[in-house]
């Protein structure tokens, strides 16, 4: 059984999507051992407790350096024999030494289609823009700001009466089916990695 843990930042409705899919069978052999916060009122971690998931709050403020925090949680999900780090709302750049103990082994979903609009905005950085399409993706984590090898996108279009949110809902409707795609891939050993490109064994 793979280990999995979810950092996650806010409501954590794809924490919810990852729980629902391990529940339906869309994810064999593998479970959510731990949910890891930032925010003390994250509901990501209600959500957790109501399925009896292990919780625990990493809060910013009480480390001296952006390093001492991201060891400090390294060093937990290693105790606790993570084998893999879900990213899911969690609204803050790893360190290198966070992205050097799980290698390749970091996911993360962003609101857009990479590499356009990164960041902490990817929903309205890409309404504001103009374009016409838009989706998410689900890429593993490397040093830098969600430039880390691809693993899956979706695409949708964007509506002249579209808002951020009417865009942001519709985006989460695709990121709950394509984040379990992503993670049920990973479990069974389908995603292979050429350079930056990851080959998916659809067999
Ligand atoms: C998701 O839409 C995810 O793509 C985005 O935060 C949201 C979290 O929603 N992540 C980023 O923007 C990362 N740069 P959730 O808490 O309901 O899962």
């Amino acid at each position: 059984m793979k280990k999995i843990a979810v950092l996650a930042s806010g409501n954590g409705s794809n924490l919810q999507a990852i729980i629902d899919a391990m529940e339906q069978g869309k994810i064999k052999g593998a479970e959510v051992k731990l949910v890891v916060s930032d925010k003390k009122d994250a509901y990501a971690l209600k959500r957790a407790q109501q399925k009896n998931i292990a919780t625990k709050t990493f809060l910013p403020a009480e480390f001296t350096s952006r390093e001492d925090y991201d060891q400090a949680i390294v060093t937990y999900l290693q105790d606790m024999q993570i084998d893999l780090v879900v990213l899911a709302g969690f609204m803050r750049l790893l360190a290198p030494l966070f992205v050097a103990a799980f290698p390749n082994r970091i996911m993360n979903i962003h609101p857009s289609l990479l590499p356009a609009f990164p960041g902490a905005c990817g929903v309205a950085d890409a309404l504001a823009y103009g374009v016409k399409v838009t989706g998410c993706t689900v890429h593993f984590v490397d040093e830098g700001m969600d430039t880390g090898p691809i693993i899956l996108q979706e695409s949708l279009p964007v509506y002249d009466h579209d808002t951020v949110e009417s865009l942001q809902q519709r985006i989460h409707v695709l990121e709950h089916r394509l984040y379990p795609q992503a993670i049920a891939l990973w479990v069974q050993g389908k995603i292979k990695l050429e350079g930056r490109r990851c080959l998916i064994d659809d067999n």
